[in-house]
């Protein structure tokens, strides 16, 4: 098959295109014809050394979607069947084929293209998991998101959205536009010294929650606009320990995304109310391209790849 790969870790340089033999399923995992790949910060992260355990050559790619090519009978899904879903951590969405569990996949949604697919599966997947699992967010709530201009941030505006909260997004401001079209009520330019202030005299006594997709001064700064006894959600696990007092509670998380999860997904894509904010569409031999948008930080939204058709 053909495929991105690294022979070596050390940065996105290593990234070569080339042949590499045919991936087989194992027990309860699926061959998948892969039509669309999102492209993410954390690939960048794997091919730079950030992550323990991994088998080279290394094909990146933690989100697929595509077409099933071979199933064992105890997944009880059939070749033919239309999926997306997460490799996660062994990657290999960058290619023809690529394996995955089937407990870990769903049906596309229908409204969608593989590539759009395949860029909502880890952003949207965790952005549910903060929102709804751990942040437990209620209509009627006002929640703060950082990064909310990012794969992650902008399928939590529109899932804090539908759940008829209060949404206040955080984001540069090439993309204030795009996040009051998705139904933030307020949005603020993390650049601007006194952000975190304008927040605070937006919502007097602070934010019942914040969704921090960010980390960082930004982080930090967003806390100091959620209320006392408010809650906490960062996906961002790396760098300092989230640091909380006046009775609020939080965690950062690593998401893991499965089945059920995809499900509540595609519900909320069928009712047109999550869509991939897709910053570029890119073919497999531009994955090295696709990987240069998404390190520096600010790619307007998901970097997908086609591949095969
Ligand atoms: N824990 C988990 O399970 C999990 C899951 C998914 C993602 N993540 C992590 O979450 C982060 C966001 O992921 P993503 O997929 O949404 O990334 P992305 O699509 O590449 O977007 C990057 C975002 O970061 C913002 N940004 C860049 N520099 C910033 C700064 N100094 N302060 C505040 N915001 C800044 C950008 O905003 P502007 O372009 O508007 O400036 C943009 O919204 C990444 O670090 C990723 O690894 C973690």
């Amino acid at each position: 098959m053909r495929a991105a790969f690294a022979r070596e870790l050390g940065g996105i340089d290593h990234l070569e295109l080339g042949e590499l033999p045919d991936p087989t399923a194992g027990p309860g995992q699926l061959l998948v014809r892969v039509h669309g790949a999102g492209v993410g910060p954390w690939d960048v992260g794997f091919l730079s050394g950030g992550f323990p355990g991994v088998a080279l050559p290394f094909v990146p790619g933690q989100e697929i979607a595509g077409v099933v090519e071979a199933a064992g009978d105890e997944t009880g899904i059939r070749p033919g069947e239309r999926v997306y879903g997460t490799t996660f951590p062994a990657g290999g969405g960058f290619a023809e084929l690529a394996v995955a569990s089937a407990a870990r996949v769903a049906p596309v949604p229908g409204r969608l293209s593989f590539p759009e697919a395949a860029g909502l599966v880890i952003g949207a997947g965790t952005a549910y998991e903060g929102l709804v699992d751990k942040g437990q967010l209620q209509a009627g709530q006002t929640v703060l998101i950082t990064a909310a201009s990012g794969g992650t941030g902008s399928a939590a505006v529109q899932i804090a959205v539908a759940l008829g909260a209060r949404v206040l997004g955080v984001a540069g401001p090439a993309s204030h536009d795009y996040l009051r079209g998705l139904g933030a009520s307020e949005v603020f330019d993390y650049h601007q010294p006194g952000w975190a202030e304008q927040v605070r005299a937006a919502v007097p006594g602070g934010a019942d929650r914040l969704f921090d997709a960010a980390g960082g001064p930004t982080r930090d700064q967003a806390i100091t606009a959620v209320r006392d006894g408010g809650r906490v959600i960062s996906i961002i696990v790396s760098g300092p320990e989230l640091v909380l007092d006046r009775g609020i509670t939080g965690e950062s998380f690593a998401a893991r995304g499965g089945r059920e999860r995809l499900e509540a997904i595609t519900r909320l894509v069928e009712s047109g109310q999550l869509r991939p904010r897709v910053a570029a569409v890119l073919p497999l031999d531009q994955a090295r391209a696709a990987l240069a948008q998404v390190a520096g930080g600010h790619p307007g939204g998901k970097v997908v790849l086609q591949i095969g058709r």
